[in-house]
């Protein structure tokens, strides 16, 4: 009976791990690299990132000096929709598809302006 009991809390942790929990909130460095988020890792390498063998080279590298160059404003622009400057881009448009929401757009912008 213990038994069964311990594997059930087992797979709930197991469950609860794998999804988001509801209204948890993530730093904008998960949100940058989660799968189930942002997952702008898969395109874009960082300035501060140790060389690693996988290459994530579809987007530009990012680095803090360009982010802020951009500016915030240009910065939400291009995340809720990359497509209104580019139609052609690979980049998924974030705002508009409602894929991260506002207050992520934000932490996202906080997390690329603080990139070395
Ligand atoms: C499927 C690939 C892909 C994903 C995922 C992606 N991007 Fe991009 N991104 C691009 C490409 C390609 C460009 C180049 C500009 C264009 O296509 O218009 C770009 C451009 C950018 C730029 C402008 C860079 C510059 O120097 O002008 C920023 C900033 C940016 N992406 C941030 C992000 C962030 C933050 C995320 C995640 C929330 C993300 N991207 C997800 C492909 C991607």
């Amino acid at each position: 009976m213990t038994r069964r009991i311990v594997l059930a809390l087992a797979c709930a942790a197991v469950a609860a791990a794998a999804l988001p929990a509801v209204g948890e909130t993530l730093s904008g460095a998960e949100l940058f690299t989660r799968a189930d988020k942002g997952h702008c890792a898969a395109c874009h390498e960082v300035a501060s990132a140790a060389p690693s063998a996988r290459r994530s080279d579809v987007g530009p590298k990012l680095g803090g000096a360009r982010m802020r160059a951009l500016g915030r404003e240009r910065l939400r622009a291009l995340l809720t929709d990359p497509m209104a400057s580019n139609p052609e881009t690979l980049m998924p448009p974030y705002g508009r598809h409602r894929i991260l929401d506002a207050a992520e757009i934000e932490r996202v912008i906080d997390y690329l302006y603080a990139l070395p």
